[in-house]
């Protein structure tokens, strides 16, 4: 049988490359560039351990990020000149964050129903960055944290609130950092932090926060632990100061439950994000019909009960299946023009049709909805056990 080895390999790079930065702190640059080295050859080996060609990848850039680090120490040695040994990881790590950072136009029209959470939010910060008359202290949240089923608009909620502000939007998941960056996550996110409050307003989305559990790991290593205390340390940070630079940092979770107390208490604000209802779903379905120029000739309301239980992203897929179905319906020489060349597809124009009631029977008869009951029925006991 063969044996995993990745456990141990992720512990042994990750208690080296601890030991590389204490070395590097010290000055001791032979000892830390050999420790960086041993890393990357490591972190290739851990690259081979996996039959995930992205994982693989991943990994494999993580390596190369050690070996540049130990080359990067290397130029103070040789030329005995004023370096820091900063400045590899600062340049290699903001080039990281720039990554991160997602230009988005969702505006608040974009999102369908939610009313009370686009009210709560524009208060948050509105609050936070009005003018107050003299000696008046009051603050809006820094720290808000989603939770609810996916497919619900968190996201978009996050992506419209930045925009509202002409903030700069950091879209964040935090188990694609810790898969990525691995023991580098906990500097990362201080870098992440740093840039955001120079680009200020920002906002810091941290989407699947609740990668960082000690519950969902069992074996939380030494990585997930830095980059918790990392993350908290920014929150307190940003939470008690009053800064005219404004970061808001807005997390999101599935999987509210797993949450370690530490974390969830950082968050100021808490924001059940819902089943659309009833309303909110003929309003996400006017947004992916009628805002696409497609008219329907059922009523929204029709449609709306036929959908029940269905996410904000479930809609939008049923309509999408609708719409192609359509589309296919009247033009079926699509795909003989497209096999003709470009010039012969690009010559031809779709024809349409509003969509119907038998459209939509046909899309959900063999469809259901994604949450479940007792998926819904979880999240109200954990919001009545968290009070
Ligand atoms: N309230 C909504 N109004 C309009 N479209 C919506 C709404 N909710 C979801 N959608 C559609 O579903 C897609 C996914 O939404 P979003 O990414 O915001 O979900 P999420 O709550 O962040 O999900 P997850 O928890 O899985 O990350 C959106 O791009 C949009 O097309
Ligand atoms: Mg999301």
């Amino acid at each position: 049988m063969p044996v995993d080895l990745s456990g141990a390999l992720r512990v042994a790079i990750d208690s080296r490359l601890a030991e590389a930065d204490r070395k590097k702190a010290k000055g001791d640059v032979d000892e830390a560039c050999r420790l960086y080295r041993e890393c990357a050859a490591l972190m290739r080996q851990y690259a081979e351990e996996t039959p995930f060609p992205k994982i693989s990848e991943q990994r494999q850039h993580v390596a190369l990020v050690y070996e540049e680090r130990a080359s990067g120490l290397l130029p103070q040695k040789e030329s005995g000149a004023e370096y820091s040994h900063g400045d590899a990881d600062n340049t290699l790590l903001k080039g990281e964050v720039s990554q991160l950072i997602h230009r988005s136009s969702i505006t608040w029209e974009d999102i369908g129903g939610l009313e009370e959470t686009k009210e709560q939010l524009k208060l948050a910060y509105g609050i936070e960055i009005a003018q107050k008359p003299d000696r008046v202290r009051v603050k809006g949240w820094k720290t808000i944290l989603f939770y609810g089923p996916p497919g619900t608009g968190k996201t978009l909620l996050a992506a419209a609130t930045s925009n509202g502000l002409e903030a700069t939007f950091f879209n964040v998941s935090l188990s694609g950092i810790l898969s990525k960056y691995f023991g580098e996550s906990s500097k990362l996110i201080s870098a992440l932090y740093s840039e955001a409050r120079r680009l200020a307003p920002s906002v810091v989305y941290i989407d699947e926060i609740e990668a960082l559990s000690t519950q969902r790991s069992g074996d939380e290593t030494g990585a997930e632990r830095r980059v918790t205390s990392s993350l908290l340390t920014e929150l307190d940070g940003i939470v008690g100061k009053s800064d005219s630079r404004y970061v808001l940092t807005i997390g999101s979770t599935n999987l509210p439950w797993l949450l370690d107390k530490a974390i969830l208490s950082r968050f100021e604000k808490k924001i059940f994000v819902p089943l659309p209802d009833e309303k909110a779903r003929q309003n996400i379905l006017r947004i992916h019909l009628e805002h696409q120029g497609i008219d329907s000739n059922v009523s929204y309301s029709e449609l709306a009960a036929m959908t029940e239980g269905y996410s904000g992203r479930e809609l939008e897929r049923i309509s999408r299946e609708v719409i192609s179905q359509m589309i296919r319906e009247l033009n079926p020489q699509i795909p003989e023009l497209v096999s003709r060349g470009f010039n012969a597809i690009r010559s031809y124009k779709l024809k349409l049709r509003p969509v119907t009631r038998k459209d939509f029977v046909t899309v959900l008869t063999n469809s259901r909805p994604e949450v479940t009951t007792s998926d819904l029925q979880r999240f109200a006991d954990w919001q009545e056990s968290v009070g």
